[in-house]
């Protein structure tokens, strides 16, 4: 199936449909396998999965998302082997160098989520740049999650907020669950609504755990770099029939 418009493939409109999502994130999972059920280099799964994430970008923009986030390297994919971190450092650099004039032109602003330590200068830079340049952009948000790892962003905004209310900045009555996440590398950003996982894994591996504490969790049986605009939609089906209650009781209910 495809379409030049993934938003006309999106359920909705009938009774029971809900809003489009305002923030749908991303783990992108299965470009080992893609590469490998071909023969392929583990590499080149990555690199398809680029495009992939290229026409995902594209089709959120069309679908009228305001909030992509994906996961592109987290701090545990240091354990895999050095040729394979620095191609995925070398593509995200490629990526930057390529997309960030027309992400720009189209009112991107560009977030990297995650820590900088253990980053290259060159690739710490970049980010720093792309972040810098899109500041002031509002059409839409795309984060890209890199060395990106939940408790280690948790634990980071714990030593922050610390540090403050040992400077006396704030006290311990000031902790609060907005006062914290706003310690958080997505500070400003609305929760995620939909996560999505490809490649027929069902685990949130340290992904936005604090922020995706009421997403709905759409997993997917596509490999990533087979990932396009109707799967997108397809997910975004799925979330507008789910009920959401955040705890609560369905309206109604006695
Ligand atoms: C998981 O697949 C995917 C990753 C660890 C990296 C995701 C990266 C990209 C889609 C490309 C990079 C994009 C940027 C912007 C840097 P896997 O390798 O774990 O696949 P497997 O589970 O099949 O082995």
């Amino acid at each position: 199936m495809s379409s030049a418009n993934p938003a006309s493939h999106i359920g909705g409109g009938g009774p029971n449909s809900g809003d489009l999502p305002e923030h749908v994130a991303i783990i992108m999972d299965g470009n080992g396998r893609w590469a490998s059920a071909r023969g392929l280099p583990r590499s080149v799964g990555h690199e398809r999965g680029v495009e992939a994430l290229r026409k995902t970008v594209k089709s959120a923009q069309q679908i009228g998302l305001s909030h992509l986030t994906v996961f592109s390297f987290s701090t545990e994919n240091w354990r895999r082997p050095v040729a394979e971190v620095n191609a995925l450092f070398g593509l995200l650099k490629a990526y930057v160098k390529r997309d960030l004039s027309r992400l720009h032109e189209e009112g991107v602003r560009v977030r990297v989520l995650g820590t900088r330590k253990g980053l290259p200068q060159d690739v710490s830079d970049l980010v720093k740049r792309a972040e810098e340049t899109t500041e002031a952009n509002d059409k839409f948000t795309l984060c890209i999650a890199f060395n990106y790892g939940g408790r280690e962003e948790i634990l980071r905004a714990a030593q922050a907020m610390t540090a403050a209310a040992i400077k006396g900045e704030i006290s311990a009555d000031d902790i609060s669950e907005d006062s914290f996440a706003s310690y958080l590398d997505t500070a400003g950003l609305p929760d995620p609504d939909l996560v999505i996982r490809t490649s027929g894994e069902s685990r949130l591996s340290n992904f936005l755990i604090w922020q995706a504490a009421y997403a709905e969790l759409v997993f997917m049986d596509v490999l990533w770099p087979d990932f396009n605009g109707d799967h997108l939609s397809e997910a975004i089906s799925t979330f507008r029939q789910r009920e959401r209650r955040f705890g609560g009781v369905t309206s109604g209910a006695a």
